[in-house]
């Protein structure tokens, strides 16, 4: 009796793992189409390939403003270090979060800012 009972909560907790890190996928590959259609324009995600903004190469977790990108505005020289919160609130308002002139792009939506950022935290 007890044995089976384990086996059920342990199947359940397997089972809630899995759906949880699909979610996780299925919303980074959804990000990825808005990326592209939302970002892409200005931004490559290749290393030291620069549009109208900089690479997001491994942006998440390194430092604002800190690629060698030539047309920095109000990041460069900033002490952000990007996380998937600071960049949600970033992305809603960048003039705002940087206090200064900078990326003119605004993400109203914030279903689709939560399936970049997503997307975003996949970038190597
Ligand atoms: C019209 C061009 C343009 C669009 C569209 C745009 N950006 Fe930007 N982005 C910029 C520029 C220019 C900067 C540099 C801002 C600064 O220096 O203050 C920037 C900076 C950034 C940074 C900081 C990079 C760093 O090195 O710290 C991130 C992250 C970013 N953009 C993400 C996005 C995302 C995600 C989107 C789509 C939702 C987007 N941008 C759309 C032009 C753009």
């Amino acid at each position: 009796m007890h044995k089976s009972w384990l086996t059920i909560l342990s199947g359940l907790f397997v089972l809630a793992f899995f759906s949880s890190s699909t979610i996780a996928l299925a919303d980074a590959e959804e990000g990825e189409k808005l990326f592209k259609k939302r970002c892409g324009s200005c931004h490559s995600t290749e290393a030291g390939k620069h549009k109208n903004g900089p690479s997001l190469a491994g942006i998440i977790g390194r430092k604002a403003g800190s690629t060698d990108f030539a047309k920095y505005k109000g990041l460069k020289g900033s002490d952000v270090v990007w996380d998937a919160q600071n960049m949600d609130q970033f992305l809603a308002n960048p003039k705002k979060f940087v206090g200064a002139k900078t990326m003119a792009y605004k993400l109203k939506k914030e279903d689709e800012r939560a399936l970049i950022v997503a997307y975003m935290q996949t970038l190597k």
